[in-house]
C-alpha cells in the first residue's frame, strides 16, 4: 500500500461494528438459552476467530457478511461440547484471553493456540487469578504463551472458586477472563483494578440476565445465571472512527461525520484528548443501543497543542495511543505520554513500533519506559513502514502519510483485516468525495 498527501477529507462516514462488543455477543449468546442475533457484527479477522471457535465448541452459529448480522443458537451455560481439535484465535488477544475463563468451567479438556503474535503475548496475567479460582490451565511450552491446555473445572464434578482478585494491570481482557469464569464458580467472583478497563462485559452480561455489580474500578458476578438470547445492535468502534477523527483534524479544510460510533466512557479518552489539544470536534444525537451510548461525532481541521497522555485515562483510550501519538507531530510544543507500559504487550510493542517508524519519517519522537515524548511541527516526509503485522499501526501511518510530502509505503498493509476490513477504500472516499 502506497500513500502519500491528499485531502481535504469531507462528507460523512459509518465505521464498521465495535471489535470489543461483537467478540462478547458471540460469546454470550452461545452461553445463553436460545437464539440471539447480533446486527452490524464486525466481520473483521478477529471476531470471525471468535466465532469459528464457538462453532468448534458445538454452537451454531450463522454469518451474513453482506448484511452483517451473526445469529447464535445458544445452548446455554453448560452447553459447549469439546473440541475435535485444537481452538485457533488466529491474532486475537480477546478471544484467547475470554475463552480461557469459559473454558476453564466446562467438563471437556481443551488446547488453544493462535498465531505467531499471540503465541509471545503474556497469557501468565489469566493464568494466575484462574488458578487461584482452582482452574487447571498450563502454557504447553511452559514460558506462559499460548498455546494453552486447559482442563475444564467439572470433569471432576467440581465447580471453581469464587475469589476477589485485584489485578495488578487495569485490562478489560483479564477482568473479562476471571467474571466469565465466575460464572462457574461457587460463589462471587470480583476483580478489582488499578483504573477502570472498557466495561463492555459488565454491561452486556447483565443485558443477557447475569447479575453483575460495578462499583469504581471493582465489578462483582454472581454464579450460575440463567442467560437468554437476546437481540444485539453492535455499535460502530470509537477505535476506527479515531482514525478518522485524527486525518480530519490533520488535514486542511477537512469537516466529516462519524456516524453511530460507540462512546462509552470508558472507551472515549481519545475524544478527551483531543479537545485537550485544542480539537473542534461535537458529539451530536447521543442514544442508548442496549446499554451503549452511542453517537455521531463531528471533526473539523484544527490546529493542535501538545498535551500530557497518562493516569486512569490510559486504559480508556489504550489502543488509540498509535494515532495520538501521530497527532502530536503535528501539534505545537511537546505531548508525554505515560502510563502505557501496556503498550509493549499488544499484537506489536506499540512504543518501539511507532517510535521506529515515526522517526524513518522524521518525528521528534523518543520511547520511554512506559510511553513516548513527542516534539510536534517537525515536517515528516514519506518512508517505508514497517507495521509488524500490527492492524492500528498500519491504520495510523496511513493518516500520517496523508500529512507527509513524498510517498509512504505500508508494509503488510492488509493486516487492517483484523479490524477493519475495507479501511483503505473508506478513507480514500472521504477525500475524493471532496
Ligand atoms: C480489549 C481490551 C484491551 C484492548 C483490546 C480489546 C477487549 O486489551 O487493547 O484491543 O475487548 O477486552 P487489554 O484489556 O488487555 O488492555
Amino acid at each position: 500500500m502506497i500513500y502519500h498527501k491528499a485531502g481535504p477529507l469531507k462528507g460523512e462516514i459509518t465505521v464498521p461494528g465495535d471489535k470489543s462488543i461483537s467478540h462478547r455477543a458471540v460469546m454470550f449468546g452461545a452461553l445463553a438459552e436460545g437464539r440471539s442475533e447480533v446486527s452490524n457484527f464486525l466481520q473483521g479477522a478477529d471476531c470471525l476467530s471468535t466465532i469459528q471457535c464457538f462453532r468448534q465448541l458445538g454452537i451454531e452459529i450463522t454469518n451474513q457478511p453482506k448484511s452483517r448480522t451473526v445469529t447464535i443458537h445458544g445452548k446455554g451455560l453448560h452447553g459447549l461440547t469439546r473440541p475435535k481439535e485444537t481452538l485457533d484465535v488466529g491474532n486475537s488477544g480477546t478471544t484467547m484471553r475470554l475463552i480461557s475463563g469459559i473454558l476453564s468451567g466446562q467438563n471437556f479438556t481443551t488446547t488453544i493456540t493462535g498465531d505467531a503474535s499471540i503465541r509471545k503475548r503474556p497469557m501468565g496475567r489469566i493464568m494466575s487469578p484462574l488458578r487461584m479460582m482452582g482452574a487447571d490451565i498450563e502454557s504447553i511450552g511452559n514460558n506462559d504463551c499460548a498455546p494453552l491446555l486447559i482442563n475444564g473445572k467439572i470433569i471432576n464434578h467440581q465447580s471453581l472458586n469464587g475469589i476477589h482478585y485485584y489485578s495488578p494491570v487495569a485490562s478489560a481482557q483479564v477482568k473479562s477472563c476471571v467474571l466469565l469464569a465466575g460464572l462457574y464458580a461457587d460463589g462471587e467472583t470480583t476483580v478489582t483494578e488499578p483504573s477502570l478497563s472498557r466495561d463492555h462485559t459488565e454491561r452486556m452480561l447483565r443485558q443477557f440476565g447475569a447479575t453483575v455489580h460495578s462499583n469504581g474500578n471493582t465489578a462483582t458476578v454472581l454464579p450460575n445465571p440463567c442467560l437468554t438470547g437476546r437481540k444485539i445492535v453492535v455499535p460502530g468502534d470509537i477505535s476506527s472512527a479515531a482514525y478518522f477523527i485524527a486525518a480530519g483534524l490533520l488535514v486542511p479544510n477537512s469537516e466529516i461525520l462519524i456516524k453511530n460510533v460507540g462512546i462509552n466512557p470508558t472507551r472515549d479518552g481519545i475524544i478527551h484528548v483531543c479537545k485537550q489539544m485544542g480539537a473542534n470536534i461535537r458529539l451530536e444525537n447521543v442514544v442508548d443501543h442496549g446499554g451503549e451510548p452511542v453517537a455521531d461525532i463531528v471533526v473539523k481541521h484544527s490546529e493542535l497543542h501538545g498535551t500530557k497522555v497518562n493516569g486512569n485515562i490510559i486504559p480508556t483510550l489504550i489502543d488509540e495511543i498509535p494515532v495520538i501519538a501521530v497527532l502530536a507531530c503535528f501539534a505545537k510544543g511537546e505531548t508525554i505520554i505515560k502510563d502505557a507500559s501496556e503498550l509493549k504487550v499488544k499484537e506489536s510493542n506499540r512504543i518501539d513500533t511507532m517510535v521506529e517508524n515515526l522517526s524513518k519519517m522524521g518525528a521528534d519522537i523518543v520511547a520511554t519506559e512506559d510511553g513516548m515524548i513527542i516534539r510536534g511541527g517537525k515536517p515528516l516526509h514519506g518512508a517505508i513502514i514497517d507495521s509488524k503485522f500490527d492492524h492500528r499501526i498500519a491504520m495510523s501511518f496511513a493518516v500520517a502519510s496523508l500529512m507527509a510530502e513524498g510517498n509512504t509505503k505500508i508494509l503488510d498493509s492488509e493486516c487492517v483485516n483484523i479490524s477493519y476490513p475495507d479501511f483503505y477504500t473508506d478513507l480514500r472516499n472521504l477525500y475524493k468525495g471532496a
